[in-house]
């Protein structure tokens, strides 16, 4: 019944671990995109409301007019563009974003990039067009990642039409410096190719308010989709609500592409999303500090173990630590969640090259974080295999 691409998809490993000891209350989680902190309270509230005054039925295919408004004006504020909200759809999470902006830019004839390590969904979200792809993979030097340009240049090809770029970066934590944003942009303008800008983690970075985004750099006639989300910055994960900036005079296509995937996000889970946009900032606030004392326990810990090498994570809320001489990254995870009950995800699932690697995501209070943390470094000590 299924056809090829869809019958050839794998299942990612975070969820081929996560499965089996789902809800495990023993298994200190530490696999998923997500903190240990519920959605606000102001927020739900505000989802309870629209509930109750019937905000129940169909609204526009691209979103609530209201909300494009206050995402415009938030993109404003932060990063003093001017976005006009036709240029806006909210067709649900950011998952179906990215699904969306792979099936309006990819067909079976082209091929794709796809900036590596990466969050794994990209790359089924791609193979679901019947496109090719390459993983272009940054650079780790000297504690820190890097992307290389030049080497983009060389594995562009005559039939390359989507560049796919997350920053910051899940799981690496690298983010994007503005000059570089403006230099790919050149390339990949002069060769036609969709920039497919993933910054779901915008907020989550920890020299500054807010990570540079291509939306500072693009013209409003580039071919640029910028992707984002409320799951990260709003504690908001189990909501599916997001939107996506697309260039200019798109309105009418948008509203009929998105038609075809979720005719929008819930109608009230978009007032919600209202409310956490106008009153969000404090909510943003408190979960960076959260953010950044994990990070700094993580490195304490992790960073300085002989056995490890990790890079310090500019941004998102992720560490992506590699274990000197780990053959399997899924032996490793599977017998920490047998043996210590935590719960990491393997560095196979990141993309090519990343076996000696695992990914845990340090959104946590203190006390989880430093029991998790010591349990690892206990595996990683009596770990026969590497
Ligand atoms: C890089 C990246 N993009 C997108 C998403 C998905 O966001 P959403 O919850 O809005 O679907 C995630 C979730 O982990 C992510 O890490």
């Amino acid at each position: 019944m299924l056809r090829k691409n869809i019958r050839e998809l794998r299942q990612n490993g975070i969820t081929k671990i996560a499965f089996k000891r789902l809800n495990d209350p023993k298994v200190i989680p530490l696999w998923f995109g997500e903190g240990d902190l519920g959605t606000p309270e102001y927020i739900r509230q505000a989802a309870k409301d629209a509930l109750d005054r019937n905000d129940t039925y169909y609204g526009h295919t691209r979103g609530k007019p209201e909300l494009r408004k206050a995402i415009s004006q938030y993109l404003h504020n932060l990063y003093n563009v001017s976005i006009d909200d036709t240029r806006i759809t909210i067709p649900g999470s950011a998952m179906l974003s990215v699904t969306m902006a792979c099936q309006m830019t990819l067909d079976p004839n082209s091929h794709a990039i796809v900036i590596t390590p990466h969050w794994p969904n990209i790359d089924r979200a791609i193979s679901v067009t019947g496109a090719s792809f390459d993983y272009l993979r940054l650079k780790q030097k000297d504690g820190k990642w890097s992307l290389d340009l030049e080497a983009v240049k060389k594995i562009i090809r005559p039939n390359t039409r989507a560049l796919y770029i997350n920053s910051p970066s899940n799981p690496t934590g690298w983010v994007m410096k503005k000059h570089q944003q403006k230099e790919l942009l050149e390339i990949c303008r002069a060769r036609n190719i969709t920039i497919i800008a993933d910054e779901v983690y915008h907020r989550m970075i920890y020299d500054a308010n807010v990570a540079p985004s291509f939306l500072e750099v693009a013209r409003p006639t580039d071919s640029v989709i910028v992707i984002n989300s409320f799951s990260k910055t709003y504690a908001m994960t189990g909501w599916r609500i997001g939107w996506m900036v697309t260039p200019e005079s798109l309105e009418e296509q948008m509203a009929t592409i998105s038609e075809c995937f979720n005719t929008s996000a819930p109608s009230f889970i978009q007032s919600a999303a209202i409310t956490a946009l106008e009153k969000g900032e404090e909510t943003i606030s408190s979960l960076k500090k959260r953010y950044h004392t994990g990070r700094e326990i993580v490195m304490q810990v992790l960073g300085n173990h002989p056995l490890i090498e990790l890079s310090s994570p500019q941004g998102a809320f992720y560490a992506f630590p590699r274990i000197k001489g780990l053959r399997s990254s899924l032996e490793f995870t599977q017998s920490l969640l047998e043996k210590e009950n935590v719960g990491v995800a393997p560095g196979y699932t990141f993309g090519p090259t990343n076996d000696d690697y695992f990914r845990l995501c340090f959104a946590q209070s203190q006390e989880r974080l430093g029991k998790a943390l010591e349990r690892i470094v206990r595996h990683v000590e009596n770990y026969s295999q590497i």
